[in-house]
């Protein structure tokens, strides 16, 4: 089989590797779609997961049941699926508590272990979640990406009629607007420095879009009676838009720790706000067990409009030009590569 080993920040190398055999409760399958990832792009920059390279990247991916080892009679060999990528050890305090994100020895497909960018690739069966036979792969490589966003708004315990402010409109929160939309949130206001996204945004669900930033806390103070808002997810990963987040959210506010900064990085807090006005922060990360089945249900049943999601696709053996030419393309929002 083909596998695109990252071997070196910057260089990939397509390599020939014997098919893995699936042992007892592991299922094979046939990789036939991947999205590439921020994650991917850090690791493919030298800024994520270095330590681990060479490796195969790869974590946004669907494709068919080629073989199943013995185990429970679940799946079925050329049933689509699509697979969750965190591997928890099973027993220690946090997987008892489906905390797994927190296991100390969690391995994530792709990013700890090899992953998807590649003919075929062996995973635990019970990770394995079938997906219907007639939904694109296109769509069923949106399922993890999305499932992270699923995740983001379980914690911000967001209902119908609340209004969010989604800072940044790449691929994640482009689909961060969308579930608010369909969430029924309201009114959703977005802002990024690329017009280009934010009219992207605008047009999949966003009733608001801001690209002028100095412009960004009038407008939401104006929309929300200068309460400020209830909901403030920040989707770069940039400190400073950590600190603007504190002053558009309402007393009593959830800001939804999303973007990745880099380690270290601090965002100061006022206490006795915090406290006179119950604001709260949660952080989220990945998409894991439940949040990638409802990932699956709502892309299944047409509430994400995957659209915007696929306009670059590359072939396997052109994966080190789909990296190299990564944001050079203004208007792609996300990349996908077919197996
Ligand atoms: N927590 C999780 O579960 C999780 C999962 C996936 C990705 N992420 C993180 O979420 C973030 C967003 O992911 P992505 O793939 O959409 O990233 P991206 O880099 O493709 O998009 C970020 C967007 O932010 C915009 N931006 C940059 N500076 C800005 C500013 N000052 N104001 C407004 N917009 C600004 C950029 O123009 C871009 O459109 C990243 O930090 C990523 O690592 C988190
Ligand atoms: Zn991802
Ligand atoms: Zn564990």
């Amino acid at each position: 089989m083909r596998v695109a080993v990252l071997a070196a920040p910057g260089r990939f190398e397509i390599e020939t590797r014997p098919i893995p055999r699936p042992g007892a409760g592991e299922a094979l399958i046939k990789i036939s779609r991947v999205g590439i990832c921020g994650t991917d792009l850090h690791m493919f920059n030298g800024h994520y997961a270095a330590d681990n390279l060479p490796l195969v990247p790869g974590h946004e991916f669907t494709g068919t049941i080629a073989a199943l080892g013995e185990g429970p009679e679940r799946l079925r060999v050329g049933q689509k699926v699509v697979v969750d990528m965190n591997i928890g050890c099973g027993n220690c305090y946090w997987c008892r508590r489906q905390e797994i994100l927190s296991c100390p020895s969690m391995h994530q497909i792709g990013i700890t272990m090899d992953g998807a960018f590649s003919e075929y690739i062996c995973v635990p069966e019970r990770l394995v979640i079938a997906a219907p036979d007639d939904v694109p792969d296109a769509v069923l490589a949106l399922v993890e990406p999305l499932a992270c966003v699923v995740r983001a708004a379980r914690k911000s315990q967001v209902t119908f009629g609340q209004s969010v402010v989604v800072i940044g409109a790449g691929p994640m929160g482009n689909l961060h607007v969308q579930l608010m939309r369909t969430i029924g949130a309201a009114p959703i206001i977005v802002t990024d420095l690329s017009q280009m996204r934010v009219d992207m945004a605008c047009a999949v669900g966003a009733d608001i879009g801001v690209a002028d930033p100095e412009a960004l806390h009038r407008t939401v103070m104006d929309v929300t009676d200068g309460r400020g808002a209830d909901i403030i997810i920040e989707s770069v990963g940039d400190p400073a838009l950590y600190g603007l987040a504190t002053t558009l959210m309402r007393k009593g506010g959830h800001i939804a720790a999303f973007g990745l900064t880099g380690a270290g990085e601090t965002l100061a807090v006022d206490i006795l706000s915090t406290i006179l006005e119950e604001n709260s922060i949660k952080g989220s990360v990945a998409g894991i067990g439940q949040d990638m089945h409802d990932a699956l249900t709502l892309l299944v049943h047409g509430r994400i409009d995957p659209s915007l999601f696929s306009s670059a696709v590359f072939d396997l053996d052109d994966i080190q030009a789909a990296f190299d030419t990564h944001g050079k393309r203004p208007g792609d929002l996300k990349s996908q590569i077919i197996i």
